[in-house]
């Protein structure tokens, strides 16, 4: 199959339009039978419930060429799990589970042009979203929805690619006890926008997020879980009910575990303890494991010890070993790996 003339080693995380995407509708109670299309604009109710109330939610995964020439997706019937549960707490109808795996099938065959040649650098980033498209004027779930699925390749998610990053500590909080930071709906996004740009303004790639009931815990950032290197090689990862469940995360403390051989500790992370570990990255879909070198607190600054110039050594072996993982360099364990 021909590739797509795209420049892949220079791509960024950017948004360019495929040939073609899934749509299923909601209406009297049910979904359609869902359909491939070309069209990529949607024409929705002025009173759409995502327009008036935000009731939408997302997910993003990525397809990858192996070294042997396949196309896989990683984990595909975790992010299928989790919008089901963002759809619960919005109040709206679950895409079932086994229709999105074959909604990415059907996306990632249909636009397999586009997925970057092994050893590019680039992924095909895919995301599936599912909105309130029926009108609503009082606050009120959306008597209609829609759920679509597009896919855009795309390079490093942070400019630079591996070099480690500069955070500063949020004065803002991202989400409160008891709300919604746990799911993946859009409203956590749209208000942490104000303080993703006071972060760049103060020449910052990200916020570090704290907990929002005591300002003294570590949560995540706007797309990324936390993962630390104590110094002594466990890796930690900070437990809250308030993060998202990031499935890179998960995935990660497993390889540490059973690939690497590490402890792992999953649990509350003061920041008061951050000073005192030996590597910090952040992982996610997009943010794959990107280094951080420094974050900036209110009482001064911290920096890691693995260095401004490149990933710490146990940093570096579970990126080595994911994206190994990921390419079918590296047995994956059952279950993993998706072939489309
Ligand atoms: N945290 C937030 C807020 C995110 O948006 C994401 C991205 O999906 C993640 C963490 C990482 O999750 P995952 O590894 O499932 O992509
Ligand atoms: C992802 O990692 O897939 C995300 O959704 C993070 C960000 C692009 C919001």
């Amino acid at each position: 199959m021909e590739k797509k003339n795209i420049d892949w080693g220079n791509l960024g995380f950017a948004y360019m339009k495929t040939d073609s995407r899934y749509v299923s509708y909601w209406r009297n109670g049910s979904w359609d039978d869902g359909a491939m299309i070309g069209e990529a604009d949607v024409t929705i109710s002025e009173s759409a419930g995502v327009l008036q109330y935000s009731q939408t939610c997302f997910e993003g995964l990525k397809a990858y060429t192996t070294e042997d020439g396949h196309i896989v997706t990683f984990r595909p019937d975790m992010n299928a799990q989790r919008m089901t549960e963002t759809t619960q707490r919005l109040l709206m109808p679950s895409f079932p589970n086994e229709r999105f795996i074959d909604a990415l099938e059907k996306v990632v065959k249909a636009n397999a042009a586009y997925v970057p040649p092994y050893g590019s650098g680039a992924t095909l980033y895919i995301r599936p979203f599912l909105f309130g498209s029926g009108p609503v004027i009082g606050v009120a779930p959306s008597p209609e929805y829609t759920f679509r699925m597009f896919c855009t390749p795309v390079g490093p998610y942070f400019k630079g690619g591996v070099k480690p990053l500069r955070l500063q500590v949020s004065d803002y909080d991202r989400a409160a006890p008891n709300g919604t930071g746990h799911i993946k709906a859009g409203l956590n996004y749209a208000m942490s926008l104000y303080a993703g740009h006071v972060a760049h303004k103060n020449g910052f790639a990200e916020n570090m997020f704290l907990d929002a009931a005591t300002h003294t815990l570590v949560e995540e950032t706007g797309g990324a879980n936390f993962i630390f290197v104590t110094k002594d090689g466990k890796v930690v990862t900070p437990k809250s009910k308030t993060i998202l469940p990031s499935i890179t995360r998960r995935s990660l403390m497993q390889v540490a575990r059973d690939y690497l051989h590490l402890e792992t500790e999953e649990r509350a992370v003061p920041l008061s303890e951050v000073s005192s570990f030996a590597e910090c990255g952040l992982c996610g879909t997009a943010a794959v494991i990107s280094p951080v070198y420094s974050i900036k607190t209110a009482k001064g600054e911290i920096t890691f010890p693995s260095g401004e110039e490149k990933m710490g050594p146990v940093i570096q072996k579970l990126y080595d070993t994911l994206t190994g993982i990921q390419m079918g360099r590296i047995p994956a364990p059952e279950g993993w790996i998706h072939t489309i």
